[in-house]
């Protein structure tokens, strides 16, 4: 590996210089108390923290940053923290989804404008590690994503309980009175018993395992329960490995390419991982240049059944899977599927990486002759196509329960939650479980956001009856933590015209996933009468952030990323006067 030379860092155009500017750069650096020793003649490590105080999945990450910078001083660095907006899940409205292009952008420029050589990237919860790589990606220098890592597992009363999964389940039992009040009270401090992303397999462990398995994160480190003493060696260990990188020049155009994705989607698929992915890596994909499509993806679900045995299509939970051997015991036990020669941060291929991958417990981490889900009974994504949704929609058919795989039945349509929400209450509905409940006007343009509402409720009166499951329809998104017959992202979304946007309460709608269709029997004629009567709903902002994003956001089968930030065209450094 030949190393640069130190006049070829970024940082040396601001520190080296003999002018007025560059004293001003040393002389502000010394105004914090740092000797010219400490960062002359040194990499700059930017650590990018999304640490808040309403981001408890990521509550651990302002001491995790002190842990990276022990590795960047030990090799020679100087590091420097830089917040983030935290886009945690749980507590920003309407959704973190909005966001996610806020923090790309953000994570990009904080890159650029400084005097930043590499970076370590905390982040973790959903939206996070997306945004923090697909910023990192169009800034394209040396750079780690440390995961957040997973919370502890949960238990209530001797039965094991995962954020997102259990609270959902547990919410309709409380409807269906079967639980009282007092224990869902208790539930409350029960289920999440430490800092660290959700201990299921949502969207967070869903893409901080696919990124490993791309090689962006220290091999094997998403699996590393958030508490754990190994994740502040692991941080650490980011801050050494960074500096490294950086002499290296091995930033993301030199380890991903079309062959490192479809290492994520193998990932992803085992997991029987978030649909939230299916957005967030064609994004991603389309910073680095690399085409990855819907279909890629149905195609790898095709082949690789789900074998993490983890919530909610397994029953464990990621502590169990860490233990087990995490993310890197599975992957070796899907190694023929895998670009074993792919390169990874640490600078050993994956191949090298997962050789000597133990797994201490074959129940947690099954093979594929003994999946969880068997492919013929369902897979972690189905993509569907129709006269709902010409442009794809997608499912996780391993979370769907199997009967509905082939329905037909009469719609009952929702343009707000508020309504649906009201009206599924009704004891008086007019509803079986055979009915399609559709949710529209939940897209990215719509919500806007394109929010998880598309776990849409079981009315309550057939929650009674003991019902579960029904099909369900939606242009939003759905928590990787939910299960059930809901299809999703469905594209054009209504806001922009979609066929969705003409389906009326009564038509009769068809999925056949076999068939990967989702279709509703209405003539051409018809359709095309309501097409010409249909007026937009959805609102407009007129300033905001909101407004920014309605104009220039993708739909979901496109990534959802802004015109404006996709692709790979150059951006001049920052000019330094
Ligand atoms: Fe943060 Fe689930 S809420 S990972
Ligand atoms: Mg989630």
């Amino acid at each position: 590996m030949t190393k640069r030379e130190l006049s070829e860092l970024r940082s040396q155009r601001w520190f080296a210089a003999d002018d007025m500017r560059a004293f001003a750069h040393r002389q502000r650096t010394q105004q914090m108390g740092m000797r010219r020793e400490e960062f002359m003649g040194r990499p700059v490590i930017g650590i990018i923290n999304t640490w808040s105080e309403m981001s408890p999945c990521h509550a651990h990450l302002r001491d995790r940053a002190e842990a990276v910078k022990r590795g960047v001083w030990q090799m020679g660095g100087y590091p420097v923290e830089l917040p983030a907006i935290s886009v945690g899940e749980v507590m920003v409205k309407p959704t973190t989804m909005l966001y996610r292009n806020f923090l790309a952008m953000e994570c990009e420029e904080l890159l650029r404008c400084h005097p930043i050589d590499g970076a370590v990237l905390l982040g973790g919860c959903d939206k996070s590690t997306p945004a923090l790589l697909m910023g990192a990606f169009s800034m394209d220098i040396p750079v780690i994503f440390c995961p957040a890592g997973p919370m502890s597992n949960g238990q209530w009363r001797g039965i094991k309980t995962g954020a997102g999964t259990h609270t959902k389940k547990y919410w309709d039992e409380l409807r269906a009175g079967n639980i009282t009040r007092e224990d869902w009270v208790d539930l409350e401090s029960r289920m999440t018993r430490s800092p660290g992303t959700c201990n299921t397999i949502g969207t967070a462990s869903t893409m901080t395992s696919i990124v490993d398995a791309m090689g962006m994160t220290l091999s094997g480190a998403s699996s590393i329960p958030a508490v754990d003493s190994g994740h502040s060696r692991m941080a650490s260990a980011c801050g050494a490995r960074i500096v490294d990188m950086v002499w290296e020049d091995l930033k993301p155009s030199k380890i991903l390419d079309r062959d490192s994705f479809l290492n994520g989607l193998v990932a992803y698929m085992a997991l029987g991982g978030s649909t939230n992915a299916a957005v967030h890596l064609i994004a991603m994909a389309k910073r680095v240049g690399v085409s990855l499509t819907l279909d890629d993806m149905a195609e790898m679900a095709g082949k690789v059944p789900v074998v993490a045995n983890v919530f909610p299509s397994g029953e464990y939970l990621m502590e169990d899977f860490y233990f087990a051997g995490g993310v890197n015991a599975m992957l070796k036990k899907l190694s023929r599927h895998l670009k074993l020669d792919r390169p990874t941060v640490n600078g050993r291929t994956l191949g090298e990486n997962i050789a000597d991958a133990d797994c201490w417990n074959d129940e947690v981490i099954r093979g594929e002759d003994n999946p969880v889900v068997p492919l013929a009974r369902g897979k972690t994504l189905e993509v569907l196509r129709g006269n709902l949704a010409p442009n794809g929609a997608v499912m996780k058919s391993s979370a769907a329960n199997p009967k509905f795989l082939k329905h037909v039945g009469p719609a009952i349509v929702f343009d707000d939650p508020r309504t649906m929400n009201r009206t599924l209450d009704d004891p008086d509905l007019d509803i079986t479980e055979d009915t399609v409940i559709v949710l529209r006007n939940a897209g990215p343009v719509g919500a806007p956001g394109m929010p998880e509402w598309g776990n849409l409720p079981i009315p309550k009166k057939l929650l009674k009856q003991g019902v579960r499951d029904m099909v369900r329809i939606c242009d939003g998104r759905m928590s990787g933590t939910h299960y059930g017959t809901c299809i999703l992202h469905v594209s054009p979304e209504a806001a922009v015209g979609g066929p969705l946007a003409l389906v009326r309460t009564g038509d009769l709608i068809e999925l056949d996933v076999a068939a990967a269709t989702i279709n509703m029997r209405v003539s051409e004629e018809e359709l095309a009468r309501r097409r010409a009567e249909w007026k937009p709903t959805a609102p407009i902002y007129e300033r905001s952030f909101a407004a920014l994003y309605q104009r220039h956001v993708s739909q979901a089968h496109e990534g959802c990323d802004f015109d404006f930030l996709t692709g790979t065209q150059p951006v001049p450094e920052p000019p330094i006067y």
